[in-house]
């Protein structure tokens, strides 16, 4: 990518060739630096040390992750070392890119996906040899007769284990009030499978508060998170005395529940945090570096706040239908929506780097496999007809996904010049 990198740097944007996926970089920072200090002033108002766990998945790049992690951040008030991942290669290249350069900016992995089965607990053991910390999801009693049937991983500890907890979102985990999350702990409190494996936490995301339409709701969703893994961790506790709950890890958050910390009035969920809480808090998001347009439609974020987008060109025009024709389908867009009609909102090149309202003209009505129709919100007569050539950017439905569809980023600064190429750890 260095000859992309040396083809392009220095470039407008607008000279870029289309499709392809932009971030802007200044966005980005001003994005993790929020988080991180949110985090910070919930701890402070709290009086109690508040972890903060990167996921990594949205980007899958080194540059990305030290940026969420807080490095080259001036303004950012805290870093951390922690991290989440979504496949292993994201940890595996995170973690050669750390040794390569004798750098240690990363001493705690989760890997967020229950996936303890014996196709996957030799890769585990071996990755637990390369760092300090590395958290192993379980949600299931299967996944810890397959840990301690394996035995200890290769780092010799103990498997170290997030249990997830399903808080209504019906994906991964288990409730904390089921019969199933009783036998499991009653399983993990068993004499043989203490000496293999050791609960480090319980860890909730709630994936239904992408469906809130305001930072009230999902100010709410925040709480129940806490709430249920602190109840799961009751539940531990009551079962297995020997356990001391101060050292449990309560793991919470998505980016529209971690957004809510931008509320000023916090006064229940400090309440919360400072009466009842048993273990320690740790707020974990990913999204939020990046923003797509989910996150504007839950009400916590404006579309000028979106660091990234796909840069896109008109090539045709239909008056009599009141439609143009872009190379924005579905292989540059996917195919992800939310209540924000459409594939994606279209914006003004000029416009999409700075931080004022976008106007909405135009969007992504109908997409094919590199075909993408865009269609105007108002009357087509009332609108200002963009013309053959015009590149202009997509802000896209899901941005995770999207970004997914990229081998590599053009990174900009806020004049649109391009500045760098971020090359992520792509698919597995
Ligand atoms: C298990 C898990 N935890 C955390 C996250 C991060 O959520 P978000 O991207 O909303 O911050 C995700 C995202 O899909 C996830 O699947």
């Amino acid at each position: 990518m260095s000859d992309i990198l040396s083809q392009y740097k220095g470039c407008s944007i607008k000279d870029l060739p289309t499709p392809n996926f932009i971030i802007n970089e200044e966005k980005f920072d001003r994005n993790c630096t929020a988080m991180l200090n949110n985090v910070e002033t919930l701890s402070q108002q709290c009086g109690v040390p508040i972890k903060f766990r990167a996921h990594v998945k949205t980007h899958k790049t080194v540059k990305g992750t030290l940026k969420q992690l807080g490095h080259g951040l001036p303004l950012a008030t805290r870093t951390t070392r922690a991290i989440l991942v979504s496949t292993l290669k994201e940890a595996v290249e995170l973690l050669d890119h750390q040794d390569s350069g004798c750098l240690d900016y990363i001493n705690d992995i989760s890997y967020s996906l229950p996936c303890c089965v014996p196709e996957f607990i030799p890769l585990l053991s071996n990755l637990s040899r390369r760092v300090d910390n590395l958290q192993v999801f379980v949600d299931n009693i299967e996944h810890l007769e397959n840990l301690r049937k394996f035995g200890r991983p290769a780092s010799g500890k103990k498997w170290s284990i997030f249990i997830k907890v399903d808080m209504g979102t019906n994906r991964a985990g288990l409730a904390f009030d089921s019969s199933d999350f009783l036998n499991l702990l009653k399983f993990l409190s068993s004499p043989g499978t203490k000496e293999i494996i050791e609960p480090y936490g319980f860890y909730a995301h709630a994936g239904h508060s992408y469906s809130s339409a305001t930072i009230y709701d999902t100010q709410n969703l925040l709480i129940e998170e806490i709430k249920a893994v602190n109840c799961a961790a009751k539940v531990l506790c009551s079962m297995d005395p020997t356990i001391d709950a101060s050292g449990l890890t309560l793991s919470v958050g998505a980016t529209p529940t971690s957004n809510s910390l931008k509320l000023d009035n916090k006064s229940t969920l400090v309440k919360l945090i400072t009466t009842e809480l048993i273990g320690n808090l740790e707020i974990h998001c990913g999204n939020y570096c990046m923003y797509d347009l989910q996150q504007v439609a839950t009400g916590c974020v404006q579309d000028c706040e979106l660091s990234g987008f796909v840069l896109g060109t008109v090539l045709s025009s239909y008056p009599s239908r009141g439609e143009l024709l872009s190379n924005t389908g579905v292989m540059s867009l996917t195919r992800e929506s939310s209540s924000i009609k459409g594939f994606g909102n279209c914006v003004d090149l000029q416009q999409v780097l700075g931080s004022e309202e976008f106007s909405r003209d135009w969007y992504v009505a109908r997409i094919s496999q590199e075909h993408g129709i865009l269609k105007p919100r108002r009357k087509w007569e009332d609108t200002s007809p963009l013309k053959l050539g015009t590149k202009f950017a997509v802000l896209p439905q899901h941005v995770c996904i999207t970004m997914g569809q990229f081998p590599y980023y053009f990174v900009a600064n806020s004049q649109g010049i391009v500045t760098d190429v971020w090359v992520p750890f792509q698919k597995w």
